[in-house]
């Protein structure tokens, strides 16, 4: 066996890459991974994970509190993982610390978002301890006060600032702009603040924003921290107490194309303006961290034509990966066997009854066997998260490579599973 590598195009990360032709991740054939654990199937790479960690880290500094946007993948493998080097977590719903919880994970670096929190989550929130919480609208100032109150606790909190700043990303995940739907309006947001100054259960520890998801430019991140700071010197309460600034996630990835966005430039433009107030950086990436490390894989069921198109058949669906149908998403996909054979433009569809369901469009490939493997690159990210069980179907594997060693994190989902809220049930309601 050679040990030579090469590149694989269109990954984000040399853990995915190619000897003798095979796509490996790490020191271990996908393959084989497929052969033992079924497809569809994700395949983690825990040493990217670690490595595009420490690349925020060190662009970062000691003093940043990396919170993971554990929305992007939170499988319990990949928060402890995360937790190992460092992070806390970003978290927007009470499941979301449970799932910290059932990884026994540490609650107190992790802020918890939310446009719309219950109590319930709140008091989950309060009783295990967190960093603090990111407040997005008026009207959970007296929900919070409350449980601060019931709980003899005063809560520390962020208020989640709107400066409408153009994310330049797909209008589905950009939530800085004034028109959406995150955080409180520039021009309203003095009023917040008073009414957060005024509640004696509630202190204002910092400002947050959160522009959008894949940003590639570090223009918006420096619009948005200014417009902020231009707010805070717009009234002494404004910045009393202030200690934070969480300037949010949305660290692009390349996706094949073009360049990810550069984080040390980031940390550069921002740092000096925050040390100069005595500011401590929050950021909150999800994609950047985890998204290059995952990968999706797929075998080939057949193939057809059909009008002008020619379709590759695969047992991946929109259900596994919904980002090509939602938001048109590009996601490289290339053969894990590579041929030398000649290719020829394909649509990669799977068996799901949409149209929208495509994994990717006139794509180049090399002519498929039922039975070929073929990987989807790049989805570590919001793929195995955003899983459903459409057309029910049975929400993937998946496995975290380490070395030459593969674990299985999570177990293909099972029909009984599936059905299990719904049989025996011998619950009746007469109005
Ligand atoms: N912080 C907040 C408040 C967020 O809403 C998000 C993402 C993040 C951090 C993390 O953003 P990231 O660093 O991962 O870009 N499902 C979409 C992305 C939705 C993002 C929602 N919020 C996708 O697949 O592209």
């Amino acid at each position: 066996m050679t040990s030579h590598r090469t590149p694989c195009p269109g990954a984000g990360t040399a853990a995915f890459h190619l000897r003798a032709g095979e796509l490996w991740c790490e020191d271990v054939p996908v393959a084989r991974l497929a052969e033992r654990y079924g497809t569809p199937l994700y395949v983690y790479s825990g040493a990217s994970i670690d490595e595009r960690l420490a690349t925020v880290r060190r662009a970062f500094g000691e003093r940043a509190t990396i919170c993971y946007a554990m929305k992007a993948n939170s499988n319990l493998a990949v928060l402890r993982r995360l937790h190992a080097g460092g992070a806390g977590f970003d978290l927007v719903s009470g499941g979301e610390l449970r799932r910290l919880q059932a990884a026994a994970l540490p609650t107190n670096q992790a802020v918890f978002a939310g446009v719309a929190k219950e109590r319930w989550e709140i008091e989950a929130a309060v009783l295990a301890g967190i960093l603090f919480f990111n407040v997005e609208s008026l009207h959970e100032l007296p929900l919070l006060a409350a449980v601060g109150c019931a709980h003899g606790k005063r809560l520390r909190v962020a208020l989640r600032l709107n400066p409408d700043v153009d994310a330049g990303t797909h209008a589905y995940i950009s939530t800085g702009k004034k028109e959406n739907k995150f955080g409180v309006a520039l021009a309203a947001a003095g009023d917040t603040v008073e009414a957060i100054a005024r509640e004696r259960w509630l202190q204002l520890v910092g400002y947050h924003v959160h522009l959008g998801s894949q940003l590639r430019s570090i223009d918006p991140y420096v619009q948005a921290l200014d417009r902020v700071m231009a707010f805070v010197d717009g009234a002494a309460v404004r910045g009393r107490e202030v200690t934070h600034y969480d300037l949010g996630g949305g660290f692009g990835i390349a996706y094949g194309q073009g360049e990810a966005l550069d984080v040390g430039a980031v940390a550069a433009a921002l740092l000096p303006k925050l040390q100069a107030r005595g500011w401590q950086p929050v950021l909150e990436p999800g994609r950047y961290l985890v998204g290059d490390a995952g990968i999706l894989v797929t075998r080939v069921l057949g193939e057809k034509s059909q009008g002008p198109t020619h379709f590759v058949l695969v047992d991946a669906a929109m259900n596994d990966l919904l980002r090509p149908a939602l938001y048109q998403a590009e996601h490289a996909i290339v053969p894990v066997a590579t041929t030398t054979a000649a290719t020829r433009e394909v649509d990669i569809v799977g068996p799901v009854c949409e149209t929208g369901d495509f994994l990717g469009k006139r794509r180049q490939l090399p002519a498929c066997r039922p039975g070929d493997l073929l990987a989807v690159l790049a989805t570590g990210a919001y793929g195995a998260s955003m899983a459903s069980n459409y057309n029910t179907r049975r929400r993937p594997a998946e496995v975290m490579v380490d070395g030459n060693t593969a674990r299985l994190v999570r177990a293909r989902e099972t029909f009984e599973q599936l059905m299990a809220n719904e049989v025996d049930l011998h619950e009746t309601f007469v109005a």
